[in-house]
């Protein structure tokens, strides 16, 4: 791709990803793909910010390269650790020999982990700032928003920010790289989501004092390393944000995620039965089979509504494996604080209800009733369930 230029002597250097199927080795992308950005500011001292994923350097450097002799590179500011923006640093360092890596403490010590970079680096610290002449660069450090020494990059004659992860979204740039001229916001705003619920939201805590160091600078662009570039109106996703990190938290939107799995259609007959009668409630409900869904597409549903029902069967005296998945990863991603319930057939012996009890409680999910039944769910098994479901219901829409 070509360089843009973003504001006067300022350039996002960016790359489509279309090639990668899982990012991270994790979460599906190969129907959207990514964007690696990274921006150039050219000034009497220049500055990178942020760089690239090895598999595109060539591009990257040919992008660097149309605007600038790499030798002529003074800094590369270091925002955050991950090899999605840094595993190009390696042949950046030979090609812009003059440069010298800035990041916070965590982060020089990591290029060393990753790349056995011990010299041109430079420590700066929270609040630090930086010349390059017309520009100045102020380093906010913002732990957790993705990993512990990341930070985010301002520039307050331009009130930019750049904010590598954070505001970041799944999903290729197809000829334009801002939200005003995007004709698609809603499909940015979706994955923006998919992004933080995959990415982020185990972090949500660190979010929510990013956002209050963040609030004292003004913004006009926020830039970050996936993604549009939003100036048309930074603090839609800045507020989105704000919500989605709150949510993690509880309370969060009327509603019911609903995580299944079934080994021989007993449970999943059960759930039809149901849905049935909770379905006239007008509450909005979400259905993910856990067994051919992956985590990436109800983690969003998961954080954003603040029920969840958990139907599956016992699997040789333990929960069904997929379901085991499936919480496992809202553990990790830190859904918490959520009112579910759970239901699910066991053929000899009982053991998918104490995992989930045990869950639950960790999770410090409030669980309004339980139900387990030997083989198919009889009429007393039916009413039982959708008793627990309607409580679920009204205690969900009463946050
Ligand atoms: Fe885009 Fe946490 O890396």
């Amino acid at each position: 791709m070509h360089p843009v230029e973003i504001r006067p002597n300022i350039f996002w250097v960016g790359v489509n990803d279309r090639s990668t199927n899982l990012f991270e080795g994790l979460w599906p992308i190969q129907e959207v793909g990514v964007t690696y950005n990274a921006y150039l500011i050219k000034d009497e001292k220049n500055a990178l910010i942020d760089m690239s994923k090895d598999i595109f350097t060539d591009d990257f450097v040919q992008e660097l390269s149309d605007l600038i002799d790499l030798k002529d590179l003074d800094y590369i500011i270091v925002n955050h650790m991950e090899p999605d923006h840094t595993s190009s640093l390696c042949r950046l360092r030979e090609l812009a020999p003059n440069a010298k890596f800035l990041g916070m403490q965590k982060a020089i010590s990591m290029m060393n982990d990753f790349y056995s970079l011990t010299e041109n680096t430079e420590v700066v610290k929270h609040e630090d700032t930086l010349s390059l002449g017309k520009h100045t660069l102020k380093f906010l450090y913002t732990p957790g928003v993705h990993w512990p020494e990341t930070m985010m990059t301002y520039v307050p004659e331009e009130k930019l920010l750049f904010t590598c992860d954070a505001f970041g979204q799944f999903g290729v740039l197809d000829g334009c790289i801002f939200d005003d001229e995007c004709q698609n916001m809603a499909f940015f705003e979706k994955e923006a989501l998919r992004y933080y619920s995959n990415i982020i939201a185990g972090f949500s805590r660190n979010v929510l004092m990013a956002l209050d160091k963040i609030a004292a600078y003004p913004i006009s662009i926020l830039a970050p390393s996936h993604g549009i570039i939003w100036r048309k109106d930074p603090t839609r996703i800045i507020n989105l944000y704000r919500t989605w990190a709150g949510y993690a938290q509880g309370p969060a939107e009327p509603g019911i995620t609903v995580l299944y799995g079934s080994m021989y259609r007993n449970t999943e007959r059960a759930l039809d039965q149901t849905l049935q009668v909770i379905g006239q409630r007008k509450i909005p409900i979400e259905v993910f089979n856990v067994s051919i869904t992956d985590p990436s597409f109800y983690l969003p549903s998961l954080l954003t509504k603040q029920g969840v029902l958990v139907a599956c069967p016992t699997y040789e005296r333990a929960m069904f494996p997929a379901m085991v998945r499936a919480l496992d990863m809202a553990g990790i991603k830190g859904i918490t604080h959520k009112v579910a319930a759970y239901f699910g057939s066991y053929a000899w012996s009982g053991g998918a209800l104490e995992a989930f009890n045990g869950y639950a409680e960790r999770l410090s999910w409030e669980v309004v009733g339980t139900h387990q039944f030997a083989g198919s769910a009889k009429e007393n098994d039916l009413q039982q369930i959708q008793q627990i479901a309607q409580k679920l219901v009204e205690r969900t829409m009463k946050p």
